[in-house]
């Protein structure tokens, strides 16, 4: 059998990896923790739960949806994004449904981007970032994430001629996988930078409602001009534990709204009503929920922060996403750590190099396992470091 090249040039989905890894320790009949995968472990609100059974049970939405989406589930985004955001989004041509966020940028790539073309992606980033353009023929530029930088992207360091040949810039802050948060004035310089060079900025805004310590994370189209060369992929995935439920928007610039729902019309038809109904429920009756999510996490984190401090590594506690960015010890790259943390205490941690190059050097810890797994996974670790089986 031939396939394409363009599904031989991307590599296996790091998680996939994590999984198979997982479950053949587990047929071994081993305890195994996985801190490897960013999937809330609660459950989805009741109302919204509730929306959607309400919803199955009324035949009319049984039949296709349209890729425009309800005319209430824009304005559910719309309401939600002008108080959350202040934001203004026209709710005819500046919204429209995706299935999930990752959907979104997988797809937005094959809008912007040619074969051949470039894409700007952060080193280390969420995957499809890079899959995204490597499906479109394109080649991802890589935009190194330094902890110097705040693991924002020195667009200053980018090449003129890549930089030039661009037509994408894509930005994820709360980001994924370094917890990083943006910085004052960055999302303004990303917007100039954009102008500058006729690029596309896709911001990824996959976390915006899981903050800590009284911070609450900005949308890149409250930036002035922001609609005029980008857009943003917003999803209740993480906020409303809605990761199963296939649900997410594009908003923002309408020419690229309108070209991703047009690409979108040939491959999917649109979002089960029920589930726009559902994410109604969300955005409307369950606004106060990532604040009881949020608060979840911060606790955790504060459990994870003193148990790694406690065994001598180095911590920086995240102030939003359910993710812990952490350095391995002196001696060890990320995949021996990972492989050891895996062998000697059955914990599963990201290796920092599945989200890019320069993620060498960190493992990624993920909150969303229940408190007790979650201390029992980090006194393991603990344990397997005084024992000196790892070194610190
Ligand atoms: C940065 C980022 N964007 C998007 C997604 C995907 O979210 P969704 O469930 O909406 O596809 C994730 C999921 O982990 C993510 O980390």
């Amino acid at each position: 059998m031939r396939f394409s090249r363009r599904i031989d040039a991307v590599p296996p989905y790091l998680f996939a990896e994590l999984e198979r890894k997982i479950s053949e320790k587990r047929r071994e009949g081993i305890d195994v923790i996985s801190l490897g995968i960013g999937d809330p472990d609660l459950p989805t609100p009741q109302v919204v739960i509730e929306a959607l059974a309400e919803a199955a049970r009324d035949p009319s939405t049984h039949q296709y949806p349209t890729n425009h989406g309800s005319d209430d589930f824009r304005a559910a985004v719309a309401g939600f994004y002008g108080d959350r955001f202040g934001v203004e989004l026209d709710v005819d041509s500046e919204i429209v449904p995706a299935l999930g966020g990752k959907e979104a940028v997988g797809h937005i790539a094959l809008v912007l981007l040619d074969p051949g073309g470039l894409a700007l992606a952060p080193d280390p980033g969420y995957p499809p970032y890079t899959s995204g353009p490597l499906f479109a023929g394109a080649e991802p530029y890589y935009l190194p994430l330094e902890e110097r930088n705040g693991f924002l992207p020195d667009l200053d360091a980018i090449r003129e001629d890549a930089a030039a040949r661009a037509n994408v810039l894509f930005l994820n802050y709360p980001n994924n996988p370094t917890g990083a948060v943006v910085a004052p004035g960055y999302f303004e310089r990303a917007v100039e930078f954009a102008r500058a060079n006729d690029l596309v900025v896709v911001h990824d805004n996959a976390y915006s409602e899981i903050c800590f310590d009284g911070y609450r994370a900005p949308s890149f189209l409250e930036t002035p001009g922001a609609k005029d060369v980008g857009v943003e992929i917003f999803s209740p995935s993480k906020g409303w534990n809605m990761t199963g439920w296939r649900s997410g928007v594009v908003a923002g610039n309408a020419e690229v709204v309108e070209r991703y729902r047009q690409l979108k019309t040939n491959l999917d038809s649109g979002m089960f009503e029920a589930v726009q109904r559902a994410t109604i429920a969300a955005l409307t009756e369950a606004r106060d929920f990532p604040r009881e999510m949020s608060e979840v996490y911060r606790r955790r984190r504060d459990v994870v922060a003193e148990a790694l401090a406690a065994i001598g590594l180095e911590v920086d506690p995240p102030r939003a996403t359910p993710y812990f960015w952490v350095r391995v010890p002196e001696g060890h790259t990320s995949e021996t750590f990972t492989e050891l943390v895996l062998e000697q205490a059955a914990v599963v941690v990201a290796p920092g190099p599945s989200y890019g190059p320069s993620g060498e050097g960190f493992v990624r810890l993920s909150l969303t396992v229940a408190d007790d797994r979650l201390e029992e996974a980090v006194r393991r670790i603990e344990t397997s470091l005084r024992s000196g089986i790892i070194t610190a």
